[in-house]
C-alpha cells in the first residue's frame, strides 16, 4: 500500500510505462477529449474506486464521490457534475454505487455525534427514518446496516429521478438509465439491486414534472 507522497509519484511513473506498453496511443487519444458512457456516483471511501473495481481505464467513467454516495438536491457540486454528464457528455447510464460496511451509513445509523460531518450524515438519517419500519425489525446489526446501505442506494436512485433536468432527458428519449449497485468489500463483487429506471413513474406524483 502506498504510504508516502513519493510512493504515489513513483506509482504514477510505473503506471505510465505500463499503459504506454499496452496501449501505445492511449494518452494521445485521451487528450483529444472524453466520451464516457457512464456517470458514477459513489462513496469517497478509498476502498471503492470506480475504475479499478470495474476494470475500466481513464476515459470510461465520469465520477462524483462523496460520503455515503448521496444525492442531495441542494448540492451544487453534485448537480453540476450530473448536469454536465447528462446534458453535455450525454452519458447513457448513471450508477449509484454504495458499499457494505460504509462508515457513513454506519455512523448515520448510530446515535454517536461526529461533529461537522453530522450535518451531511443527517441526509442519510433521513433515509433511515423513511424506512424505519423495515429496518428496526432486523435484529442483527450488521444485517440491518447492509439493508440500510441497499435502501440508501435506492433512495439516491429516486433522488436522481426527481432532478428536473434528468426528467427532461427522459421526455426526449431513452437515456439516461439510472442503476443502483452495492459493492462488497469482503469479496470485491458488485451486486446489482435491479432498481434500474429511465422514467419517473416510480416516484410519488408530486415529483413528476410535466406529468401526462
Ligand atoms: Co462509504
Amino acid at each position: 500500500m502506498a504510504e508516502t507522497i513519493k510512493d504515489l509519484l513513483r506509482g504514477n511513473n510505473e503506471w505510465v510505462s505500463e499503459i504506454n506498453q499496452k496501449f501505445p496511443h492511449f494518452f494521445e487519444d485521451l487528450e483529444k477529449g472524453q466520451t464516457p458512457q457512464f456517470l458514477w456516483i459513489g462513496c469517497s471511501d478509498s476502498r471503492v474506486p470506480a475504475t479499478e473495481i470495474t476494470k475500466t481505464l481513464p476515459g470510461s467513467i465520469f465520477v462524483h464521490r462523496n460520503i455515503a454516495n448521496m444525492v442531495v438536491h441542494s448540492d451544487t457540486n453534485l448537480l453540476s457534475v450530473v448536469n454536465y454528464a447528462v446534458k453535455v457528455l450525454k452519458v447513457k447510464h448513471i450508477i449509484v454505487c454504495g458499499h457494505y460496511s460504509c462508515g457513513g451509513v454506519n455512523a448515520a445509523m448510530s446515535n454517536d455525534k461526529f461533529g461537522f460531518i453530522d450535518n451531511w450524515l443527517v441526509h442519510v438519517k433521513d433515509v433511515y427514518r423513511l424506512h424505519k419500519m423495515d429496518l428496526d425489525v432486523i435484529e442483527d446489526e450488521k444485517e440491518r446496516a447492509n439493508k440500510f446501505v441497499e435502501l440508501n442506494v435506492m433512495e439516491q436512485v429516486n433522488n436522481l429521478s426527481m432532478v428536473s433536468f434528468i426528467q427532461e432527458e427522459w421526455e426526449k428519449g431513452e437515456y439516461p438509465y439510472i442503476h443502483g449497485w452495492v459493492y462488497s468489500l469482503n469479496d470485491g463483487l458488485i451486486k446489482d439491486l435491479n432498481v434500474t429506471v429511465n422514467d419517473y413513474h416510480h416516484l410519488d406524483e408530486v415529483y413528476q414534472y410535466n406529468k401526462k
